[in-house]
Formats: structure tokens, C-alpha cells, sequence
């Protein structure tokens, strides 16, 4: 059976044996949605966000991109953070990377990619900010892991420069960061940095917020 077959196959099967567990699966979930976590993570398939955590469909609002970034410009992945902030009011976001990810190690060669190189420019950035302890790690394979980490923890950091972040703490006390690593050998999840509401960033990007 072709590939895309197998999911649609797979999908009635999948309906059938939520009806059994739980017969309103679907009808409780219908209307609206009330997830408490926003997950940003990496496109790369052998990470998907509810199967290596065990979340339902409804438990994460969920955005991917290739190597985890939260970049300022990006509006796609900015909407998806005033959305769940603002609206969905959610208590958490998890960045979460991934050790051997493709993006991070292209970040790092000096290969030809066209427009990929460019995403991935932000990548080697944080390799720049970094340089002096990662040049001084003996082993490609282990300088990777710890640019994924890096990469992981300035994520964070940027969500926390983001304005409205900044204002949903300051109005609601949330929501907390998180982040986390997977490791692709074992399939565990590490545990690498948090941000609590309102430990703010550099001064540099500290907003000030009018009374409303
Ligand atoms: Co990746």
C-alpha cells in the first residue's frame, strides 16, 4: 500500500479504537480547544510533538519549523505565539529541539542550500555568540549536540524578549518557558532551561506597558 494510503487506512482504524476507549473522543473536542501548552519544535519527522509525549489531540497547540527557531520577523511563527498567549491563554511554552537535527548541522557546514541558507543564518548566529566554547569542544558530533542545546536555550530567550509575552506576564503571571532537548537515541526528553514569568531579559528588551 503506498505511503499516504497507509495513513488514510490507518486513520479509520485510529477512530474506531478512540470510540471504543471513549465514545464523546470526538465530540467533546469539537467545539473549541483549551490547550494549556504551546509546543514549538523542529519539522523534522522523528519528533512529533504529541507521540513522544503522550499529549491527546487538544492537550498542545503545536508549530514546527525546521531547527526550533523563534525568530522576530517570522509572522507565521509570532502569530502562533500571540494566539496561544493572548487567546488561548496558555500556562506553558516548550521549546523543543532535537540532538542530530539536519538543521543545525547545515548551520554549521558551509554547504550551498539556496534559501535554506538563510533560515538557517540565525542558526549560525548563535554559533558566532557561542564560538569560544564550542570551538573548544573536542568531536564534530559532540559540537553539535551542544548547538542544539545553545540553539534550544537562545529560543527561549527570544520568547521572552517578545513584547506580548512580556505583557501576558505582566497581566496574568504567565506563561512559564521551557527548554528541552530530545535525544533521537534514546527518545528521552531533557530537561534544559526555564524561564519563569516576568524574569526578564537583557534591559535592552524590556518593554513598558501602558495601563489598560
Ligand atoms: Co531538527
Amino acid at each position: 500500500m503506498d505511503s499516504h494510503k497507509r495513513l488514510l487506512f490507518n486513520n479509520q482504524a485510529w477512530v474506531q479504537r478512540k470510540l471504543e476507549a471513549r465514545p464523546d473522543f470526538f465530540t467533546r473536542l469539537a467545539d473549541n480547544q483549551n490547550p494549556e501548552i504551546l509546543w514549538i519544535g523542529c519539522a523534522d519527522s522523528r519528533v512529533p510533538a504529541e507521540e513522544v509525549t503522550g499529549a491527546d489531540p487538544g492537550e498542545l497547540f503545536v508549530h514546527r519549523n525546521i531547527a526550533n527557531l523563534v525568530i522576530h520577523t517570522d509572522f507565521n511563527a509570532l502569530s502562533v505565539i500571540e494566539y496561544a498567549t493572548e487567546v488561548l491563554h496558555v500556562k506553558h511554552i516548550i521549546v523543543c529541539g532535537h540532538y542530530n537535527c539536519g538543521g543545525i548541522r547545515t548551520a554549521m557546514s558551509h554547504r550551498y542550500f539556496g534559501l535554506i541558507n538563510n533560515w538557517l543564518r540565525h542558526v549560525k548566529d548563535i554559533y558566532r555568540l557561542h564560538a569560544a566554547e564550542l570551538d573548544a569542544i573536542v568531536g564534530e558530533e559532540r559540537r553539535l549536540e551542544r548547538l542544539c542545546e545553545l540553539n534550544v536555550e537562545e529560543q527561549v530567550h527570544h520568547l521572552a524578549q517578545v513584547s506580548f509575552v512580556q505583557r501576558a506576564w505582566q497581566k496574568e503571571g504567565r506563561p512559564m518557558l521551557h527548554g528541552w532537548v530530545y535525544d533521537i537515541h534514546t527518545g528521552l526528553l531533557k530537561d534544559l532551561i526555564k524561564v519563569n514569568p516576568g524574569q526578564l531579559p537583557h534591559p535592552t528588551y524590556v518593554y513598558e506597558f501602558p495601563e489598560d
